[in-house]
């Protein structure tokens, strides 16, 4: 394990101190952030010889030595070259990261590894989250494989298939009325009272830890360089903090090369974080909503730290109209092969709108993530076209296609 150098609490409201240790941490009650500050050198980046998937970068993770036991394969997903999709947008080196090949089909997979990887070393029996769905199904899933006990706690109007997975993996589901930032903090409370494992998102230091992998994947595949750009949805926004502590912490390392400016993208229905950055008014409490579940966050646990994260790479937030999102995932399909949910289309929605503004220039590498695939939400799947119903004949397959003979 890199030596620790502090474990900072980070308020919504921007207040922080430090923490002993990281299970005092993680165990606070309340919503905050939690980042593991190390010691950083040049041996901490991996070598062509390390592990595969997220293991590969273990010097840069709080875990001590020791054998994997957590067993499905989470990380190292693919870094895709999206050539017809950049020129729809008219973007020469757009890359797509695509976070939804994990075993849930989410880019939740990597810190429900994590977690639970130090839970399986601790012997805990039981772990909880809360969710709008895609946290909790991964946490089913890894539960199930893990052999722990998943008490998940998630919002009423969660997607079927979603629940559907939760259940069918054996998790304890509990829906809860008051939406979900209550049922995070109902939650937190349980795993506390219970003495649960604690997966909830950004107040557990690992699931930053683990999300901040895929900024090392980034730039091990784009041949150990740092791309222009990097658009990511913004929810509770552990995702978009860990990119830019992956980030920072390979330049620590002595990784050569700028900081990519960051773009978070929220929907305009429910955009905490976007009035935030322009001093806007915040919405008045239960107001406001989206079609992107995994960004319906009124929230955000990482405020603070997402706003300074995206103040110190020169980027900014962006709020898109559910209508756009859906567009986005349209888009992706058609132009791209890759199929997301609405919050997993969120950044491409937010890239056009950069490229809209100017924000994005013709010839950036630009890597847009695609967090959550759309098979999971068949519901949003933007499709006017219907089958053609026809005989097995090819006279009339001739003629309903008009090819001639
Ligand atoms: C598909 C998808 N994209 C993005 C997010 C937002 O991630 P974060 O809460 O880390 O900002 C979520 C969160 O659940 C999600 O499910």
């Amino acid at each position: 394990m890199p030596q620790i150098e502090e474990i900072r609490i980070i308020a919504p409201d921007d207040s922080s101190e430090s923490a002993p240790g990281i299970d005092d941490a993680a165990g606070r009650p309340g919503s905050h952030h939690v980042e593991i500050i190390y010691r950083y050198a040049p041996d901490l980046l991996p070598t062509d010889a390390e592990g595969s998937g997220i293991w590969r970068y273990r010097r840069l993770l709080p875990l001590e030595p020791g054998e994997i036991r957590y067993p499905l394969a989470v990380g190292g997903t693919p870094l895709m070259t999206a050539g017809r999709l950049g020129d729809a947008l008219g973007l020469s080196h757009l890359y797509l990261k695509d976070e939804a090949r994990g075993p849930s089909a989410s880019n939740k997979d990597r810190a429900t590894a994590l977690v639970l990887e130090t839970g399986i070393r601790r012997g805990q029996k039981v772990v909880t989250c809360a969710s709008t769905g895609n946290v909790a199904s991964s946490l089913a899933i890894g539960a199930a494989a893990a052999g722990l006990k998943a008490v998940i706690f998630v919002p009423r109007g969660t997607s079927p298939l979603k629940l559907q997975l939760m259940l069918a993996a054996g998790a304890d589901v509990l829906e809860v009325a008051e939406g979900y930032s209550a049922a995070f903090d109902l939650s937190r409370l349980a795993a506390r009272e219970f003495g649960w494992l604690d997966r909830n998102t950004g107040v557990n230091p690992l699931t930053t830890e683990a999300k901040k992998t895929v900024a090392f994947e980034i730039w091990e595949q784009l041949g150990r360089t740092m791309p222009d750009v990097v658009v990511a949805p913004v929810g509770d926004g552990p995702t978009i903090a860990a990119l830019a502590k992956g980030f920072r912490e390979l330049s620590l390392c002595g990784a050569d090369g700028r900081l990519p400016r960051l773009i978070g993208v929220q929907s305009a229905g429910l955009d905490p974080l976007v009035r935030r950055l322009q001093d806007l008014p915040p919405l008045p409490r239960g107001e406001g909503g989206t079609v992107a579940e995994g960004i319906a966050v009124p929230d955000p646990v990482s405020a603070a730290v997402v706003l300074r994260d995206i103040r110190e790479s020169h980027g900014t937030l962006l709020a898109v109209p559910d209508e756009d999102i859906l567009k986005a995932a349209a888009l992706l399909l058609a132009r791209a092969g890759v199929s997301a949910e609405p919050a997993g289309a969120a950044a491409l929605a937010g890239l056009v709108e950069a490229g809209r503004r100017g924000l994005v220039e013709a010839q950036e590498r630009v890597v847009a993530l695609v967090t959550g695939s759309g098979l999971k939400t068949p519901q949003y799947l933007l499709a006017e076209r219907r089958p053609q119903a026809i005989h097995a004949d090819l006279a009339e397959l001739r003629e309903v296609l008009q090819l001639r003979s």
